[in-house]
């Protein structure tokens, strides 16, 4: 006879390796979509089997309540989101992660300490720390990620003198209350060591996100990923479930992998990032300060048109401003008319374009662009100056010049689209406003820059009609 918990060890296999074929589906455009539903399979038997193996039949209405309460909120918040809100929900999201080990952790070590002794107790106790301290930081910092990206908090990175000694005596009171969490633990002492390091760990994510500036977001976007994931992967430990243990290493070690590419695609050092103090605008140029530097030069709708239609090569560049356009449709369409024309179409993609890793590949994709027509930077940025005309959608930081010219300015050292070594370049924003990071881009001043001013739908619905 098969038992149930055969049943369910045979669930979470199948589970895992959903799961697995999920993020090697996520890792490529064409199969993104049976990636997810790989990974909505996999959470749906997880579930399920967790439920039937784990939960007494006489507790089931209090988790049929809590998955009706939580299942409403996620509906709700996820039918209201924009598309520009997504990053936030991410950070809300991981948060809430943060908080859960935070709450196992703190029921772990009330609940069962009591019937363990020697070592068991003390690789129990050091689970429960490990687990509180990664959920606390994983809390606290996705909150102010969350205060940074909808704007509630400023971009300019918080630098307190002396912030690398302050994080280095945080880290040893830490470790301090460790040491005594474990040998109080046995006494029945252990809670107040786990309320201080609760505290500063707290204290500690907070500091380690408000020294991060603007332009570094996207580093911090990934590490807290992956710090979710090992918070989920430390309440496997403290729960003795297999299968949060395994899908919390994979959330964990893929937003690793993540924060590697994206500290690689922004020419920093993980460490550096962490270490906070990027994006201070340390710089003196003009381009750094927000000055204004020589006379632009505008283009209405009819002439944006007339320059496509005699281009040969054209190079679209979207930003996170056609994300709040919502301009991707109309750009798909101006894109197929061109294409009808022979005019050869592509779209330049930063990895740091937008507000949240892949999300003008989502948007593009949403809209039905050909994928083979879609370039990552590095494959395209030599070809510039063989194009006619760029089109610069609502992008600013990851097409300023001044990141190879002000390497000591927020954005200093980024790769960034090379577009003004193309015959002409138009940019579509709505005024002369700095992008994300508070720079001011001296692309827009150039003699082969067009700016075609007003939201990026409006003036691209013009822009196809005129075509
Ligand atoms: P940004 O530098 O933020 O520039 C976007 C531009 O879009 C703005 O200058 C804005 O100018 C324009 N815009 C906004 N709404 C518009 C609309 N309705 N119509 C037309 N234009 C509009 O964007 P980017 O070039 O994509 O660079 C991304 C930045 O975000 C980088 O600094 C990156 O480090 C940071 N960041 C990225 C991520 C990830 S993971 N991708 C996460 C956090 C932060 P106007 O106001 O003048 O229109």
């Amino acid at each position: 006879m098969i038992s149930i918990q055969g049943v369910v060890t045979g669930s979470y296999i199948i589970a895992i390796v959903l799961f697995i074929l999920a993020l090697g589906g996520l890792s490529n455009q064409e199969t993104a979509r049976r990636g997810n539903w790989y990974g909505i399979i996999g959470m749906a038997i997880a579930l399920v089997a967790t439920v039937i193996g784990f939960v007494k039949p006489e507790t089931y209405p209090i988790l049929l309540a809590a998955l009706v309460i939580g299942a409403s909120i996620g509906l709700f918040a996820a039918h209201r989101i924009q598309m520009t809100q997504m990053p936030e929900l991410v950070a809300v999201l991981h948060s809430l992660v943060g908080i859960a080990a935070v709450a196992v952790g703190y029921a772990n070590f009330m609940g069962h300490g009591g019937q363990l002794s020697g070592i068991e107790l003390t690789i129990h106790d050091i689970e429960t720390y490990i687990g509180v301290l990664i959920g606390a930081v994983t809390f606290s910092g996705s909150v102010i990620a969350f205060g940074k990206l909808s704007g509630r908090i400023g971009g300019t990175p918080l630098t307190l003198p002396g912030r690398h000694w302050l994080n280095l005596g945080l880290l040893i009171a830490v470790f301090w209350f460790g040491y005594q969490f474990v040998l109080g633990s046995a006494a029945g002492a252990g809670m107040l060591p786990l309320l201080i390091m609760t505290a500063i760990a707290l204290l500690f994510g907070i500091h380690m996100v408000m020294a991060i500036g603007g332009a570094d977001m996207p580093v911090v976007v990934s590490m807290l990923n992956s710090y979710s994931g090992w918070a989920a992967a430390a309440v496997g430990f403290m729960l003795g479930n297999d299968l949060l243990i395994v899908t919390g290493a994979l959330v964990g070690s893929s937003g690793a992998i993540l924060s590697y590419i994206m500290c690689r695609a922004m020419n920093r050092k993980f460490l550096s990032v962490i270490a906070g103090g990027f994006g201070t605008g340390g710089g003196t140029s003009a381009a750094a300060s927000g000055e204004q530097e020589g006379e632009i030069e505008a283009i209405d709708s009819q002439e944006t048109a007339d320059l496509l239609n005699n281009a040969k090569e054209v190079m679209i560049i979207p930003g996170y401003g056609m994300a709040v356009a919502q301009a991707q449709h109309v750009v798909n369409e101006i894109t197929k008319v061109l294409r009808g024309k022979g005019i050869n179409v592509r779209f330049g993609i930063h990895p740091v374009a937008g507000r949240m890793p892949g999300h003008m590949n989502v948007l593009l994709a949403e809209a039905k662009v050909p994928y083979d027509i879609v370039y990552e930077l590095d494959e395209i940025n030599d070809d510039f100056p063989n194009i006619d005309v760029s089109v610069v959608i609502g992008a600013n930081d990851i097409v300023n010049p001044s990141a190879q010219t002000d390497l000591d300015g927020p954005i200093g050292g980024m790769p960034v689209l090379e577009c003004w070594k193309g015959e002409t370049t138009i940019v579509l924003k709505r005024s002369m406003a700095t992008g994300y990071a508070g720079v001011q881009n001296p692309l827009f001043f150039k003699d082969n820059t067009r700016m075609l001013f007003g939201d990026a739908k409006d003036t691209l619905d013009a822009v196809f009609k005129a075509l």
